[in-house]
């Protein structure tokens, strides 16, 4: 499948156990833990591909990508570890900066609200979650594992424009992607009924 041209039909959803399954046991992963082998140039681009094609009120297309390789994070780190902020000491600076360097690959997805008279920030702003969620789910289905953090160098204004944040831009998510040498666990899982209203 490439790119839909437009206007064309889409196939209605058909119902899948096998999809249903893959959503039902979904995990991301430990950041620190991914390696390699991480996606090559021609997957990154469908992970991209698949990830952006995400709900946005007004087809605004609210955020932007920057593709991080392993030399660009080491490099950030470095400087990153100055300005680490309450951070106990270096050892537990370098621990957290350790997942954003450990995976093969990082996508930093870069909230950029457009200016509208009809769409509010907070959606674009929720478009962009749903477009980290969905790099997530399209790495998964690449057959890569993910992990979306964002740790205190996605909110120090100094970090942030180490990697191109612009005013008003706004980091949604470091997406961390990779292969993870042992399966992950199952985590607490909210009670659905607690949290759940159904109306007639
Ligand atoms: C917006 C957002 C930011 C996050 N930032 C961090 C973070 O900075 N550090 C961290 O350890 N986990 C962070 N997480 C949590 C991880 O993504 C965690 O792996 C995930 O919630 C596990 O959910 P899952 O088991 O449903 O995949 C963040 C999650 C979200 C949605």
């Amino acid at each position: 499948m490439t790119d839909t041209d437009l206007g064309a039909a889409l196939p209605l959803p058909v119902a899948s156990a096998d999809f249903q399954d893959r959503l039902a046991r979904r995990r991301s992963a430990p950041a620190q833990s991914l390696t390699g082998p991480g996606p090559s140039r021609e997957e990154i681009e469908r992970i991209l591909l698949l990830g952006a094609r995400t709900p946005d009120h007004g087809k605004l297309f609210p955020w932007r990508f920057v593709v991080m390789g392993p030399q660009s994070r080491a490099d950030l780190a470095e400087k990153l570890l100055p300005l680490a902020d309450g951070q106990p000491g270096p050892d537990k600076a370098r621990k957290v900066l350790s997942k954003l360097t450990a995976p093969p690959l990082t996508i930093l997805v870069i909230c950029s609200p457009v200016d509208s008279q009809k769409v509010p920030v907070w959606e674009q702003h929720l478009s962009a979650g749903a477009v980290c969620m969905n790099l997530e789910h399209a790495a998964n289905a690449l057959g890569y594992s993910a992990s979306w953090i964002t740790d205190w160098y996605s909110y120090n204004a100094a970090a942030m424009a180490l990697y191109g944040v612009q005013p008003g831009e706004q980091v949604a998510g470091f997406i961390h992607i990779g292969t993870l040498a042992e399966a992950p666990l199952e985590r607490p899982r909210p009670n659905l009924a607690e949290r759940t209203q159904y109306l007639p």
